[in-house]
């Protein structure tokens, strides 16, 4: 199994441009089961989740074929299967965004359940919940969960929680429904408007996304796009903390400024230097890192996927702070593993109380999942010696190119 040795390392300096959102591409690559036309998507992250995506389609009866680097054709005229293999579904959780497709497309479809996951038991009620309130009937057997309906009608339905993927399921499912559905306390995070830009693009009506009611006015069938997925947030986030845990100057470009807001606006008040430009950040650490706060929220509030990244930012600076996480219920298994690293983390319920230290010593550590890997890199990056990550088919699930993308920076990452 691959490795990550993490030398510390210098100050980093450059430019590093930021890959296509994996959480964009995903649903994205799922919502293209249901036009009857060829799809072209440009700027898709080369990654093992998009991979496995790429893999469901296929299974499903689309054509699905690599164009060039980042650019996929998918043709889903003659998809002829509602059932995605179990193999798939238990690779990849996102797998099961191709619900909503295939129940408008086909009326059914078929998966194994989405078993609980490292950090929390992810349930999917909500996107149940949508499903049935436009007619469908849901049927769970020996750990698969089924959901049919001879016609779907548009109707109203209000979200418990701003779920991303119940949003993004439900909005799918929806398209091709009779009338007009309104789902309320949507998710508004960019990869969902993202989404709906697309879908639009093939002849979708949804309108208001990007605020928490969202407006979908059923159409007879879909047809062919061209799209560009939006970059990755919190691939250009993860830039952005290296830039300050290594005090250095790093130039991230391809980004949306407007999306990486929270990223920014904690960054600036741990003392670091952030100047925004039209689609790039720069970003310059500080000698002088300070202690803050923060809080998970759906967006436009702090990224969850960051979390674990400010951890360990914040386990180096100076005073206390709390991190709460609100979105999970079970995001802090970095914890262990910076500790193993000589941070001082103490956890309350969903709080995490850090006391910062002024070095992290190298260890042998495991990724634990995306983003916790990613902080552990972090980490790696200004401790002493050498940081040795296990598990690290994590961060490829997330992170195209990721230690070429450093070593441009001037760190020192080997795959062995
Ligand atoms: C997506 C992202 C993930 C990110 C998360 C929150 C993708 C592929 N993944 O995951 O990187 O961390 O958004 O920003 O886009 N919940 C329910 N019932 C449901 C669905 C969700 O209770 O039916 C709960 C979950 O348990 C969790 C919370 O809602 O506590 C947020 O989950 P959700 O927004 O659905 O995340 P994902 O779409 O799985």
């Amino acid at each position: 199994m691959n490795k990550f040795l993490v030398e510390k390392s210098p100050p980093l300096r450059g430019n590093v441009r930021i890959s296509g959102a994996k959480n964009s591409a995903l649903p994205i690559l799922a919502a293209s089961l249901l036009g009857t036309e060829d799809i072209i998507l440009e700027d898709v992250p080369q990654l093992k989740d998009v991979e496995v995506m790429c893999e469901v389609l296929s299974s499903l009866g689309a054509k699905v074929e690599f164009l060039d680097k980042g650019v996929i054709k998918i043709n889903s005229k003659d998809i002829n299967n509602y059932e995605t293999p179990y193999e798939l579904m238990s690779k990849m959780r996102a797998s099961f965004l191709v619900m909503g497709p295939l129940l408008t497309r086909l009326g059914k479809t078929k998966t194994s359940l989405p078993g609980g996951c490292a950090i929390g038991t992810r349930p999917i009620d909500l996107h149940l919940k949508g499903f049935r309130a436009l007619g469908a009937e849901i049927d769970v057997d020996h750990g698969y969960i089924g959901a049919y309906a001879d016609k779907l009608v548009g109707d109203r339905i209000y979200l418990d929680f701003p779920s991303v993927g119940a949003t993004e399921n439900i909005m799918m499912a929806a398209v091709m429904a009779e009338g007009e559905t309104i789902i309320d306390n949507a998710a508004m995070e960019p990869e969902i408007v993202d989404l709906a830009n697309f879908l639009n693009k093939m002849g979708a009506q949804i309108k208001g996304v990007g605020t928490s009611s969202i407006k979908i006015i059923g159409v007879k069938e879909l047809g062919g796009a061209t799209h560009s997925i939006i970059p990755d947030r919190i691939e250009a986030g993860t830039f952005m903390v290296a830039a300050a845990i290594t005090k250095g100057d790093v130039i991230v470009e391809n980004v949306i400024t407007s999306h990486i807001k929270p990223v920014i606006a904690k960054l600036r008040e741990s003392g670091c230097e952030v100047w925004e430009e039209e689609d790039k950040v720069r970003v310059i650490g500080t000698e002088d890192l300070k202690a803050v706060d923060i809080k998970t929220l759906p967006y436009p509030g702090f990224p969850t996927d960051m979390q674990a990244q400010f951890m360990a930012l914040m386990s180096v600076a100076k005073g206390t702070s709390v991190i709460i996480e609100t979105v999970f219920e079970n995001r802090f298994m970095h914890v262990d593993e910076l500790k193993r690293m000589g941070a001082d983390i103490k956890i309350d319920g969903r709080s995490a109380i850090l006391q910062g230290t002024d070095s992290l010593m190298s260890a042998p550590v495991k990724a634990t999942d995306l983003r916790a890997g990613a902080a552990l890199v972090l980490a790696g990056l200004i401790a002493d010696g050498v940081t040795e990550i296990s598990d690290i088919y994590h961060i490829d699930r997330g992170y195209e190119d990721m230690e070429q993308k450093f070593a441009q920076l001037g760190a020192k990452i080997y795959r062995v």
